[in-house]
């Protein structure tokens, strides 16, 4: 993969993502306490913990999908934005990859990436229509740009989402369990899509059980547990040596199977 996917004002090592101090309830449920995070350009972050410790919730902060009830999260130096303009200039800032795909099913895979970047980034449509098929070749789906999404495999669907995020030119990538509704024989398309883009020094921030993708792509691990981040290191050391009981117990249990 080339140059152009990375934004050049992505200055390596600079903080892009910032939450600090972030609390967020829902009720009376304490699902995010007290997360300091700081995700620096260029560098992937990979977020694993139990199920419902919080790491979608702390996706969907970061692209304001939730409020958060104290502290703060910068996005490139900005605080987030409260509404209008601002938060969709943000959110085209951000992109997302969810579990489900969500193409729109009554578009073509072309129309599905073009839409944004004419709609949002206001780019011409035969420009948007060229990096469209530059982005469709990148991950491998060129040939299916005039079908519509129900015609296509789903780890041929994920990676079209894949690029249709980076159509927007985003500052920081976030992935949530991207690959976990995919039939085994599709997950390694899509992380080798995903792959291929940490190397080329896309900011990443990604929830996932592949641990193969976190030991091959990550430069940090972060381990949620009941909305707290209570361990983070490098991959290399968090998977042989994790130092937390709870990480200690979660890895033995994903790892044995
Ligand atoms: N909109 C909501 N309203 C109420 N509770 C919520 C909401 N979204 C999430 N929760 C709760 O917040 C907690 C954290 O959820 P979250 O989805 O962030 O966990 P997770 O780590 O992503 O889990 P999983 O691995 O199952 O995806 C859970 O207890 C969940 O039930
Ligand atoms: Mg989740």
């Amino acid at each position: 993969m080339g140059e152009e996917l990375v934004r050049s004002d992505n200055e390596p090592g600079r903080p892009l993502v910032v939450l600090d101090g972030v609390d967020k309830h829902f009720g009376s449920l304490h699902v995010l306490k007290d997360i300091n995070l700081t995700v620096h350009a260029g560098e992937v972050v990979v977020v694993i913990g139990p199920s419902g410790s919080g790491k979608s919730t702390l996706c969907r902060v970061i692209n304001r999908l939730e409020t958060i009830d104290s502290g703060s999260i910068t996005l490139d130096g900005q605080e987030l934005p409260k509404e209008g303009r601002d938060l969709a200039r943000l959110r085209a800032d951000v992109g997302m990859v969810f579990q489900s795909f969500n193409l729109f099913a009554h578009k073509t895979i072309l129309e599905n990436i073009t839409l944004g970047p004419t709609r949002v980034r206001k780019v011409d449509a035969k420009r948007a229509r060229q990096e469209a098929m530059a982005l469709l070749e990148r991950v491998g789906v060129a040939a299916q740009a005039e079908k519509y999404p129900a015609q296509l495999s789903g780890g041929q669907q994920q990676r079209v989402a894949i690029a249709r995020a980076l159509a927007m030119n985003p500052k920081v990538m976030l992935f949530d369990e991207p690959t976990s509704a995919l039939d085994p024989e599709m997950i390694n398309e899509v992380l080798d899509v995903m792959t291929g883009l940490a190397r080329d020094g896309m900011t990443m921030v990604v929830v996932t059980h592949e641990m193969g993708f976190a030991r091959r792509a990550a430069n940090r691990v972060v381990f949620m547990a009941d909305g707290e981040i209570v361990e983070e290191n490098a991959p290399e050391h968090f998977f042989t040596n994790p130092q937390s009981h709870r990480a200690q117990d979660f890895l033995s249990k994903i790892l044995t199977n």
